[in-house]
């Protein structure tokens, strides 16, 4: 989950280099450099810390070489050190590498290159890479003096075990640039005499849009004039570039203080253009096909008896809201499972099964390995165990996007900020629709109930609306009270159970508070006890089944000494009388409330981290991109 960047062309590679890499610090920020060629010797700058450090000791940087490489890393193997930050070098200086991923077998391909006169400087796996080049290069030599950069990578990442994306340079091969891909996210761009590589394409747009993503077992050679693609067996490929849909803006500020209030800003609209691509504007009761067209093929509706749902984080919760969706709407039994738990400990092959893989960057290691489990042992079985996988996601250009046999964007963008905002509401939209689709066909609901739904799902931009305009300015005020706070619970039940989750993930990964959530029933089971005046409770209560347990529930922790926040409407006088404070969202049924209910806790979470003054689009310890197990 390190970000890294290529390029070989005309221009000054360095100041390319750190525009692309300021594009994928969201990744890891950890540490930063670059490495480039320039009259036969490789220069190399890094620095510990985030970007900024890095642009600070360029400052005076005067090399215009036209290759360089750049990275910015998430600290797996060794300390967030300088000496560990990328690019490293092989033992001469002359081959200098970028890795995003792990090298699982570092340790015995260090100790067989040490045993070689080959010496370490760093604790990272990376090292060994530039390393084994060299020694490929040396034994290659050997038999053809001719040997080229591209044949001494492709043998030694032959040897690799392990995700990694690299990219190569070498000062002795001054007009060659290497781009290997292997079960981590690499994309080649391609400009007019210069080329791009780059872990996502936000880094690479402001250049070129015209983008091959390499497939994993995949390597390619960009020199000023092309880029040559080929697979680990050394047999080139035929592979075109496609041109993408992008608008640059999407990857800026536009004038908020943080990525991540502009993204919870941008929910109305993403709920908006979400509900626009899927709802069939025209369908009535008496219309003889789904309310919803998620352009599936019929494949997709046949024989399904059960899902499961693999994610991880935020993802994971908005796993839960569609469980409850698809079970009560749609009648279809259905699993939730952490992605990195299930490839470990898969469930028994059921018949008949949907597995659903839900993403925001598509590139999460832990979920794509779980569907690829998925994928690779139902193969062997008959066809009632056939694999079939869907994908929700926001990022079809990416890896999920290649691994799934369906897709459903959730048509959220972008996002930079590293705590999910208007992409988990966006994978919720995607459950509705997906679950109410599914109880259209299966007959699961009455059509007038069906049309009911609908007719509220097209009301929730304008809602959402609502609190934003409302809200912020009070929640920015109480935000100022829970600044020295150290613990707070979040409570739900039912559909809003999973909010509770996502509510206090939120404020803890950007604020650092610790924090929980709970089913509200649950409290006195055992974590009452925690309760007392220091520690504020969340409670989410929306008029429906569980609404006067809920308030039940916080109840019982006022009569604890805890200050009591509620989610809930605001004409309700009995939600007003229970609460010390209220963040009041607009009356709507249960069922859809999740899509208002979590507006407030992003807005409590964000406010509460900016006024600790926190970085909070890069928190520390997390990416955005988990591509690591
Ligand atoms: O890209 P994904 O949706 O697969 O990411 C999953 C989690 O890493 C992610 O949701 C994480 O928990 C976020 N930082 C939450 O805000």
């Amino acid at each position: 989950m390190c970000g890294i960047v290529g390029y070989i062309g005309t221009q000054t590679a360095s100041g390319i280099l750190l525009e692309g890499l300021q594009k994928l610090e969201y990744r890891g920020y950890d540490s930063a450099g670059i490495a480039a060629i320039w009259e036969g010797e490789i220069h190399r700058v890094r620095a510990k810390g985030k970007l900024q450090n890095l642009q600070e000791k360029l400052a005076n940087w005067q090399i215009p070489a036209p290759i360089g490489i750049g990275h910015t890393r998430w600290a797996t193997h060794g300390k967030p050190e300088e000496h560990n930050a990328h690019p490293h070098t092989d033992v001469s200086g002359r081959i200098a590498v970028v890795q995003n991923g792990i090298i699982e077998n570092y340790r015995e391909l260090r100790e067989e290159l040490k045993a070689k006169g080959y010496v370490f400087h760093s604790e990272t796996d990376t090292e060994v890479i530039p390393n084994l080049i060299a020694d490929e290069l040396q034994k290659l030599k050997a038999i053809d003096s001719k040997v080229s950069l591209l044949d001494a990578t492709r043998q030694a990442v032959n040897q690799l075990e392990g995700a990694f994306a690299l990219a190569v340079i070498s000062a002795d091969y001054p007009d060659e640039l290497i781009a290997v891909r292997q079960q981590a996210p690499l994309s080649i761009g391609f400009g007019q005499g210069e080329f791009f590589c780059a872990s996502d394409t936000p880094a690479m747009v402001a250049h070129t849009r015209t983008v091959l993503t390499l497939e994993n077992g995949e390597l390619a050679r960009l020199t000023p004039t092309g880029v040559d693609v080929y697979n680990f067996a050394g047999d080139r490929l035929r592979k075109y570039p496609k041109t993408l849909n992008w608008n640059p803006i999407l990857v800026e500020k536009q004038g908020f203080k943080h990525f991540m209030l502009k993204e919870i800003y941008e929910q109305p609209g993403v709920v908006r253009a979400c509900l626009e691509a899927y709802l069939d504007s025209d369908w009535t009761v008496e219309s003889t096909t789904s309310p919803i067209r998620l352009g599936l093929a019929d494949s997709f509706y046949e024989n399904l008896e059960q899902v499961q749902i693999v994610a991880c984080g935020t993802s994971w919760h908005a796993g839960l809201v569609g469980k409850h969706l698809l079970e009560q709407l749609a009648d279809i039994p259905t699993q939730v499972h952490y992605a990195s738990e299930f490839r470990y400990a898969p469930t028994p092959l059921m018949p008949h099964t949907l597995t659903i893989g839900v993403t925001q960057s598509g590139e999460t290691a832990d979920t794509l390995s779980a569907l690829d489990m998925e994928k690779r042992r139902r193969s062997e079985m008959g066809s009632k165990f056939a694999p079939k996988l869907l994908g929700i996601t926001n990022r079809l250009d990416s890896t999920i996007g290649h691994l799934v046999d369906y897709l459903i964007d959730t048509h959220a963008g972008i996002e930079i900020g590293v705590a999910a905002t208007k992409t988990f509401i966006a994978q919720l939209v995607a459950f509705y629709c997906l679950a109410l689709d599914l109880a259209y066909r299966r007959k699961t609901i009455p059509l007038d109930r069906l049309d009911q739904i609908v007719t509220e799902l097209r009301q929730l931009p304008a809602q959402i609306e609502s609190i934003l305009e409302v809200q912020e300015r009070y929640v920015e005020q109480l935000a100022h009270e829970f600044v020295e706070t150290q613990d707070f619970i979040f409570i739900g039940r039912g559909i809003n159970f999973p909010i509770a989750l996502e509510g206090a993930l939120k404020l803890k990964e950007i604020s650092y508070i610790h924090a929980e959530g709970y089913p509200a029933g649950e409290m006195k089971h055992g974590p009452i006890a925690l309760l007392d005046a220091k520690v504020p409770v969340v409670a989410i209560a929306m008029p429906g089944l569980v609404f006067e347990k809920v308030l039940s529930n916080a109840q019982e922790a006022k009569a604890r000494d805890a200050r009591l926040i509620g989610v809930t409407p605001m004409d309700d006088q009995e939600a007003r009388e229970v609460f010390d404070d209220l963040l009041p969202v607009p009356e709507v049924e249960e069922l859809l409330s999740p899509l208002l209910t979590v507006i407030p806790l992003q807005f409590l979470a964000y406010h509460i981290a900016a006024r600790r003054g926190l970085d909070v689009d890069q928190p520390r310890n997390l990416a955005k991109s988990v591509t690591v197990e």
